[in-house]
């Protein structure tokens, strides 16, 4: 709900649990006052937090920003020394700039964002218009409130109202001023293969910079970070998430004033980025989506994790049964043929297994990672009697047919590179910086997504394939397009991500019925503005058994759990050679969009017996997957058991998963409280054969399982009826 005071200008903006309070100040700036938990009655509208709040200037001239002063988008060169929200350049030269108040108003859902991914529905949008006193500049500020959730959706839409062209150097989506520092900060850092560790340090003064440059949201540094009161635990205490809903290079500052007060910003990384805005256009930054929560980092994930589901992802996907997959990638690697691939289809299908993948190597001459890239066309020496062939034997085995694409890259190597050398990024004459032997393709330009939109179309169109991979192996370095002027080389990165958008725009509006992942060399680019076009992403090329307890306990920071494409693979294990049971790799993946991943012609009578169970079981599940609660009980991080819990909205249905890490003899009794039950519900736990009230199970607790090394155990937990 959002209130205002029209007279005052005080804007009251009520999500589930929280408000959020903004006004306009004496000297016409717009000023923040409060996000927290909400704030009863209309005390606020009296302007009691707006007078409690208001900035001692200590000599300064309020009609001027100063270090103090709590901007709602900050402004540079009035004597404000932090970093501003935005800086630009006028024709002249001058960059200083003075916002103030100019109007306002409220509107259903959103602003238009066209294919630049957005919270789609619903929901109501303050905006509040904003104009330089020293430019021609105008910005709006957008804020969408949804009754049923506790995030809101913030950006800043910048307008260059006057005739001559204005020069960007910094757009950033959002600012928040918070009174005081006192909190710590985690982000989720990491590498390939190890993506989304959790790291929590204290801010301390001066900047924290969570950021990736790389030209995509990276391996190294998802584009998520909260802070987090000192007394903030999994369960309970105060902190705030900010997710923002994009792909590109990024980046989230939180900055300690020397006053002790806290500006946490963030958006497009304003390194390597410029943009040009001539006469009359707008620039449209990306949305980031702030959750604050009063029930610890939980409390936290759970409202993301229904962000996402209820507002970002496909309508249409976002609840829908995933399909079960077994992926040839870890089994043949380029290595295959028809014969293999149809021997890997048989195993499959009497397993409950519904989808066949064929990963890479499919195409043009791609027999390793060298080449081929670009070439969209099967390679019949290969795959006789080519894609049609794989997707009728799926279809005659009651399965359907998956294809992995990576649409964005191109080999040297390849008839594409050969004939249009130009539609790499990178400067003709500087050797380029390969990366697993690849270049990327310039979506900065329209002729080359319309090419790769074309060709990919061509296959899907080619036969009946009911599922895309769509892979992306590296970054970007030399960014240079042979197309932009010079003055215009610093918009390459996100006009690339806008063509990035563009063609998975166009490829799921065009084939509404095929199911498209994501995936990035493991979970290099598994965020938010992914997750509008891909339902799910592939969480990591890391699937160990072990390693993928903390990949997944990190992801769940601020995504759902169906959100994570979760395989079962070989063992040993193909990233750390560990050996770990085939239950255990079972039931982690079960945590998430579960598939498969290995040879199936290998495995014995048992192991097959094994997978059929894991699968029936998964879908007795799979709906506390796709719309349950998510109770991360213990950490693999900082203790010997990692375990989770799903509970349904009704919490009339639980599932508990869980991996001793390493057997201990004599080991100490770990009793582990549930959480998310009703404590006045019976509920049966099948495994152990008991029943017990919620209270029991969440304040007694129950005591967990003395299993060997990498030993992992289920509990199914059913309301008593
Ligand atoms: C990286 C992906 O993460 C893998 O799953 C696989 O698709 C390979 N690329 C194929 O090149």
């Amino acid at each position: 709900m959002i209130k205002i005071d029209n007279k005052k200008k005080v804007f009251v903006l009520d999500g589930k649990n929280y408000s959020y309070i903004i006004y306009v100040n004496e000297a016409g700036t717009l000023q923040f006052v409060y996000y927290g938990k909400k704030v009863d009655g209309d005390d606020y509208l009296t302007s009691v937090y707006a007078k409690t709040l208001a900035p001692e200037p200590n000599g300064f001239n309020i009609d001027n920003a100063f270090n103090g002063m709590p901007s709602e988008y900050a402004f540079f060169g009035k004597g404000d020394y932090r970093a501003p929200s935005t800086l630009f350049v006028r024709e002249d030269g001058f960059r200083a700039s003075r916002f103030v108040y100019k109007s306002h108003e409220v509107v259903d859902g959103a602003p238009d964002f066209g294919s630049l991914p957005h919270a789609r529905r619903g929901g109501k949008t303050l905006c509040i218009v904003l104009k330089d006193e020293l430019s021609d500049m105008e910005i709006s500020l957008n804020y969408t409130v949804f009754d049923d959730s506790d995030v809101i959706v913030r950006n800043a839409i910048l307008r260059n109202c006057g005739k001559n062209k204005v020069r960007l150097n910094k757009a950033f989506s959002f600012c928040l001023e918070l009174p005081d520092a006192q909190y710590d900060i985690m982000r989720l850092q990491g590498r390939w293969a190890q993506e989304r560790m959790p790291e929590v340090t204290p801010i301390g003064k001066g900047t924290v910079r969570v950021d990736s440059s790389q030209g995509g949201s990276s391996h190294a540094m998802n584009p998520f970070a909260a802070i987090l009161r000192k007394t903030c635990t999994e369960t309970s205490g105060e902190c705030i998430g900010v997710n923002l809903i994009y792909s590109g290079s990024f980046a989230i500052t939180a900055e300690a004033s020397c006053f002790g007060a806290l500006r946490l910003q963030g958006g497009i990384n304003d390194l390597n980025f410029e943009w040009i805005l001539d006469g009359g256009e707008k620039f449209v930054t990306p949305q980031a989506a702030l959750c604050y929560s009063a029930e610890g980092l939980g409390g936290m994930s759970r409202e993301f994790a229904d962000f996402f589901r209820n507002y970002i992802i496909n309508p249409d996907r976002a609840f829908m049964r995933r399909p079960i997959v077994i992926n040839n990638w870890e089994a043949t690697y380029f290595d295959f043929n028809r014969e293999k691939l149809f021997s890997i289809i048989d195993a499959a299908a009497p397993l409950g297994i519904d989808t066949f993948v064929l990963d890479d190597g499919w195409f043009g001459k791609r027999d390793d990672d060298k080449s081929g890239l670009g070439d969209w066309f099967v390679n019949e020496k290969k795959l006789e009697g080519g894609l049609k062939g794989v997707a009728e034997h799926c279809a005659e085995k009651g399965m359907k047919f998956g294809l992995w694409f990576e649409p964005e890259m191109v080999n040297e190597d390849s008839d594409l590179y050969r004939a249009h050398p130009d539609f790499a990024i990178g400067k003709r004459g500087v050797t380029p910086s390969r990366q697993r032997n690849q270049l990327i393709l310039d979506f900065s330009r329209k002729d080359v997504v319309d090419y790769i939109y074309d060709a990919v179309s061509k296959v899907l169109k080619s036969c009946n394939i009911s599922y895309v991979k769509w892979d992306m192996n590296r970054f970007m370095t030399e960014f240079y397009s042979e197309k932009l002027p010079y003055e215009r080389q610093g918009e390459l990165a996100h006009r690339y991500i806008l063509g990035v958008y563009d063609l998975a725009h166009r490829l799921t509006s065009a084939f509404p019925n095929v199911f498209f992942e994501g995936c990035a060399g493991g979970g290099g680019r598994f965020d938010g503005g992914m997750l509008y076009y891909f339902s799910q992403i592939w969480t990591s090329d890391d699937t160990d058994a072990f390693e993928r307890t903390k990949i997944q306990w990190g992801t769940s920071m601020c995504y759902p759990v169906s959100a994570m494409s979760c395989h079962v693979s070989a063992c040993p294990n193909h990233q750390t050679q560990r050996i770990t049971p085939l239950a255990t790799r079972g039931i982690i993946a079960s945590l998430g969009a579960t598939g498969y991943e290995l040879d199936l012609t290998k495995l014995d009578d048992c192991e097959k017996e094994e997978i059929k169970r894991q699968i029936a079981s998964y879908k007795n599940i799979d709906e506390l997957v796709l719309r349950g609660d998510l109770y991360r009980l213990s950490s693999p991080f900082n203790s010997n058991y990692f375990c989770e819990m799903l509970v349904s909205k009704d919490k009339s249905q639980a599932y508990v998963a869980g991996e001793r890490i390493h057997g201990v003899p004599c080991d100490l009794n770990y009793i582990i409280k549930l959480k998310g039950l009703d404590p006045n519900k019976r509920y049966t736990v099948k495994e152990l054969g008991i029943t017990a009230s919620g209270k029991t199970l969440e304040n007694a607790g129950l005591l967990l399982p003395r299993l060997p090394d990498f030993g992992a155990w289920t509990w199914n937990i059913t309301e008593c009826k």
